[in-house]
C-alpha cells in the first residue's frame, strides 16, 4: 500500500527513549511523532518499548498504556474502541486507518505512528480538523423537504430505495480518505475531497429528500467535485471497506445526467 506524506509540519527530529520496564515479556517499539505548539521546538519521533504480554491487541491498547504507565503528556483522540466514532483516525506504519481496529501483530518491526497527512497539527497525534467540518456542514447533511410531511407518520421510503443508502450510510467520519487524497492535500480549502462528497451522495441519492438540484448547483464547481482525479487513494484506505471513489464518480454521472 502507498505510504502517504508526512504531517504538515517541518523538520523532524529524533527524540526520548523509553526503554520496557525490567521483566518485561515480548517488547515491541512504537515510534510515535511528538508535536507541542506550546515549547515551539520542532517535532520529534519518541521511540517506546513496550510490553506486548501485558497490553492489549490493537494499536489504540499500546497508547493508551503508553499514556498511563509512560507519558501522561501523550496526546490522541479517541472514544468508541470499535471502530464506530471516527476519533482514533491516524497513520500507521504508512497509512490512514483507525488505531482502535488495527493490530498491532499486522505491523512488521517498529510501529510508526503519525497523525493524519497534510492537516495542521494541533498536538501530537491529534490533527486540526476545522476545514474538514466546515466542508461538512457546507454540503447541508440533512434530509430537506418542502412538501408537509405525512400526518401521523414518518416519510417512509421503500426497501429498495432504503438499499442505496448502503456502503454510504456506514460512513464514520474518520477522515482516512481524504487525508489519503492527493488532491486534497494541494487543494483541502477549496475541493470537498473523498469523504464529504461521499457524505453529499448520501444525500443526493436518499429518495425522501426533495433538494437534489439544489444540491447537484452547490457542488457544480471545478473545485469542490471536479478536483477527483479517480486516483483510488481514498478507497484504498477507508477502515469500513467504503468506496468514495465510486459514489464521486455517481454524482459527477448524476451532473451529466441532468445536462
Ligand atoms: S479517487 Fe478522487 S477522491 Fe479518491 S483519492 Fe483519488 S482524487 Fe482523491
Ligand atoms: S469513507 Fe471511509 S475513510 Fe472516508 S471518512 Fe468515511 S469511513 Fe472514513
Ligand atoms: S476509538 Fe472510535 S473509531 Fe477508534
Amino acid at each position: 500500500m502507498a505510504e502517504f506524506a508526512l504531517p504538515k509540519n517541518s523538520k523532524i527530529k529524533k527524540g526520548k527513549h523509553h526503554a520496557a520496564p525490567a521483566g518485561a515479556g515480548k517488547t515491541r517499539k512504537f515510534k510515535i511523532y511528538r508535536y507541542d505548539p506550546d515549547t515551539g521546538d520542532n517535532p520529534r519521533t519518541d521511540t517506546f518499548e513496550v510490553d506486548t504480554d501485558d497490553c492489549g491487541t490493537m494499536v489504540l491498547d499500546a497508547l493508551i498504556k503508553i499514556k498511563g504507565d509512560t507519558d501522561s503528556s501523550l496526546t490522541f483522540r479517541r472514544s468508541c474502541r470499535e471502530g464506530i466514532c471516527g476519533s482514533c483516525a491516524m497513520n500507521i506504519d504508512g497509512t490512514n486507518t483507525l488505531a482502535c481496529t488495527k493490530p498491532i501483530d499486522e505491523v512488521r518491526g517498529e510501529v510508526r505512528i503519525y497523525p493524519l497527512p497534510h492537516l495542521p497539527v494541533i498536538k501530537d497525534l491529534v490533527p486540526d480538523m476545522s476545514t474538514f467540518y466546515a466542508q461538512y456542514t457546507s454540503i447541508e447533511p440533512w434530509l430537506k423537504t418542502d412538501s408537509p410531511p405525512p400526518a401521523n407518520r414518518e416519510r417512509l421510503q421503500s426497501p429498495k430505495d432504503r438499499e442505496k443508502l448502503d456502503g454510504l450510510y456506514e460512513c464514520i467520519m474518520c477522515a482516512c480518505c481524504s487525508t489519503a487524497c492527493p488532491s486534497y492535500w494541494w487543494n483541502g480549502d477549496r475541493y470537498l475531497g473523498p469523504a464529504i462528497l461521499l457524505q453529499a451522495y448520501r444525500w443526493l441519492v436518499d429518495s425522501r429528500d426533495e433538494s437534489t438540484g439544489e444540491r447537484l448547483d452547490d457542488l457544480e464547481d471545478p473545485f469542490r467535485l471536479y478536483r477527483c482525479h479517480t486516483i483510488m487513494n481514498c478507497t484504498r484506505t477507508c477502515p469500513k471497506n467504503l468506496n468514495p471513489a465510486k459514489a464521486i464518480g455517481e454524482i459527477k454521472k448524476m451532473m451529466v445526467a441532468r445536462r
